[in-house]
């Protein structure tokens, strides 16, 4: 991205900062903040999870090393909430692009990808007027701590960077991104789909979307202005998915990275 499409900076965000040793879920602790009176920009930190959980409720495995946190946000503008899981992919994918020298690209909706391995994973959750942004980053985790099948396809930063790495220092940066991305979707959400678009894994791949009842397969063509993958069938017709209700895979036989 070239200076002249970065976005505004918007609120500051970790203030309160609420660092934990270990909690069930980062996510569950900031809906109590929330429940609390907590003001936006409030963040929970754990440096462990005994129950952290993933989009589609998946299990997401949080063993030291990693940063797990959730960010309270209280949009007050009218914009699409599929777009907002998109401008926190984009200042997730920015945030570990300063830590390795290897680009982060994103898997729809908001998977964040090094050389084909995930090192980034997001749930927003919605409570009450707040959202419940959730993010997990492999930052120094060893991946024979993780189940087989996940070691399989999870990358951590600090095997890309050859280095060990500092989850405050992350951290830092990764609020500061937030905070600019959540001011580009608060203005409009163009910005947000450009730098999307820029890092998009799955554009031109051929793709299978699985929900029960439902089964779309053709072409990823990129995302529209609420964040929905647009997915063209061999028909020539261009089906929309929208984000959070599917599960998004690439056919592994065709798995291209
Ligand atoms: C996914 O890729 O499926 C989303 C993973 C989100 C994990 C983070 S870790 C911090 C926060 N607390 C949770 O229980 N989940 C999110």
């Amino acid at each position: 991205m070239t200076a002249g499409t970065e976005p505004a900076r918007a609120a500051r965000l970790g203030r309160p900062l609420v660092w934990v040793g270990e909690v069930g879920s980062t996510n569950d602790l900031a809906r109590l903040l929330v429940a609390a009176g907590c003001p936006e920009g409030a963040v929970v930190v754990a440096a462990r999870q005994e129950r952290g959980r993933g989009r589609q409720g998946r299990v997401w495995v949080s063993p030291p090393g990693g940063l797990w946190c959730s960010i309270l946000l209280y949009p007050s503008v009218d914009q699409p909430s599929g777009l907002l899981s998109m401008a926190v992919a984009v200042a997730v994918a920015q945030t570990v692009e300063q830590f390795v020298p290897v680009p982060a690209g994103i898997q729809w909706p908001n998977d964040v990808l090094i050389a084909g391995r995930k090192v980034a994973g997001i749930l927003i959750e919605a409570t009450g007027p707040a959202l419940v942004v959730g993010i997990g980053i492999n930052v120094g985790i060893e991946l024979r701590v993780l189940p087989p099948e996940v070691a399989a396809r999870a990358g951590s930063l600090h095997l890309f960077a050859g280095r060990p790495i500092e989850g405050r220092a992350v951290l830092d940066v990764l609020l500061d991104r937030l905070a600019d991305w959540y001011g580009a979707w608060a203005a409009g959400g163009q910005a947000v789909c450009d730098a999307w678009g820029f890092r998009d894994l799955l554009r031109g791949k051929p793709v299978k979307v699985l929900q029960p009842g439902v089964g779309i397969e053709g072409v990823a063509d990129g995302i529209d202005h609420e964040g929905a993958l647009r997915i063209r069938t061999a028909a020539g017709d261009l089906r929309r998915v929208v984000a959070g209700d599917v599960t998004c895979v690439l056919d592994p036989e065709r798995q291209s990275w």
